[in-house]
Parts: C-alpha cells; sequence; structure tokens
C-alpha cells in the first residue's frame, strides 16, 4: 500500500473523480506522483510520463514494477513541451486525455496550459503544483525574499493570471503545500 500524503489524497480523489484512464505527467523525478497515479487509475489506463531526466526515474522503477503497474507507464525522456506538440499532431489525441499532473518547468506551465486545452477531454482536469511559489504570490514585491525571486516566480505568477480569466476551465486554486492549481476543461 502507498502511504499518501495529503496531495497525494487529493490526486487520488481527483483521478476518480474524473474516471481517469488516459493521462499525462509532466515531471517524473523518481516517481511518487507517477506511482501514484498507476496505482489509481484502472489495469488497461496509460500515463504519458514525461521527463527530460530517465535516470532519476529508474530509481524509483523497481517499487513500481514491485507494485505491478508498470504496463500502465509510457515513460519519454524528452523536454516535454516538444512531446505535448507531437501529441497535438495526431487528431485521435486531441480531446482524449481525462488528467495531467504539471510538476516541471515552471518557466513553460503557460504553453504547457494551452496545449493540455487541447489534449484533454470536456471535464477533464489539469493539475499544476507549486502554484503559491511559497506564498510569494500573494505578498508585495518588495517583500519577496531573493531566493524566491525569479523567472519561475514570474511564470507562476502569469499563469495564476491567466488562469483567473480563462473562461475553458473552472478553477481552484488550493493552498495546500506549496500550493496546487486544479483546472478543469468545461468547454
Ligand atoms: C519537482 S520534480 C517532479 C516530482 C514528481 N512529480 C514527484 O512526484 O516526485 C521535477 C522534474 O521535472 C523534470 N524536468 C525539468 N524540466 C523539464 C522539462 N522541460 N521537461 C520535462 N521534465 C522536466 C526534472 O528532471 C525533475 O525530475
Amino acid at each position: 500500500m502507498l502511504l499518501l500524503t495529503i496531495h497525494g489524497q487529493l490526486m487520488a480523489m481527483l483521478l476518480r473523480l474524473v474516471n481517469a484512464k488516459k493521462t499525462i505527467e509532466i515531471g517524473v523525478f523518481t516517481g511518487y506522483s507517477l506511482l501514484l497515479t498507476a496505482l489509481t487509475i484502472p489495469e488497461d489506463g496509460q500515463i504519458t510520463a514525461i521527463d527530460v531526466n530517465r535516470e532519476t526515474y529508474e530509481i524509483g522503477l523497481p517499487i513500481i514494477k514491485k507494485a505491478g503497474v508498470d504496463h500502465k507507464i509510457n515513460f519519454i525522456e524528452s523536454e516535454a513541451l516538444s512531446v505535448l506538440d507531437q501529441l497535438l499532431k495526431y487528431s485521435e489525441n486531441e480531446g482524449s486525455f481525462d488528467y495531467a499532473f504539471v510538476d516541471a518547468d515552471k518557466d513553460n506551465y503557460c504553453n504547457y496550459h494551452e496545449r493540455l486545452m487541447k489534449l484533454l477531454k470536456v471535464g477533464g482536469i489539469a493539475v499544476y503544483d507549486n502554484t503559491l511559489w511559497g506564498g510569494t504570490v500573494a505578498v508585495p514585491e518588495e517583500q519577496v525574499p531573493d531566493h524566491f525571486r525569479g523567472s519561475s516566480r514570474q511564470a507562476i505568477l502569469d499563469l495564476n493570471r491567466s488562469l483567473a480569466d480563462d473562461p475553458r476551465v473552472q478553477l481552484s486554486h488550493v493552498a495546500l503545500g506549496d500550493g496546487i492549481t486544479i483546472c478543469r476543461r468545461i468547454f
């Protein structure tokens, strides 16, 4: 049995609520969220799991195999954006995914969102991690500690602003951990 963190419980709940079968994972690392997803989706579910680093995935892979869920995972070692663009070249992928978890390369969050709005089915969910960026998205600029400044924080601010105005999604910004934003595609 996988011991779930509070984030993990929420993710498992969301996966079940949308009956997720076909999912995308952007940012695998050693595979905590990947294993959680693989354990939650059905036997014939499929996860397209993308990370620029296969080595860290392989650290967690024995555990994934021991759990008997590796057959659900298509791991792709690559920059995520090019994989999403590649998926969109095939019309059968449009509107075909139930769920996406995005936890890598904050600078591209807005770019991922644009692709995911095409890849997810209406009613599908995209979950973005770290959207509070240590709480610094909600404090005046001059009070942001130096180590939180930079392009990643700016990218999270841009994402939060653009999602707030995005008519394609129903939004829930959850103050859990470093912030999780849940977007349900509504058209
Ligand atoms: C925060 S970790 C992911 C954690 C993972 N979701 C988990 O549950 O443990 C971020 C991962 O994103 C990967 N990454 C960074 N930039 C990337 C990119 N442009 N495309 C795909 N993966 C990337 C890193 O190699 C790293 O493994």
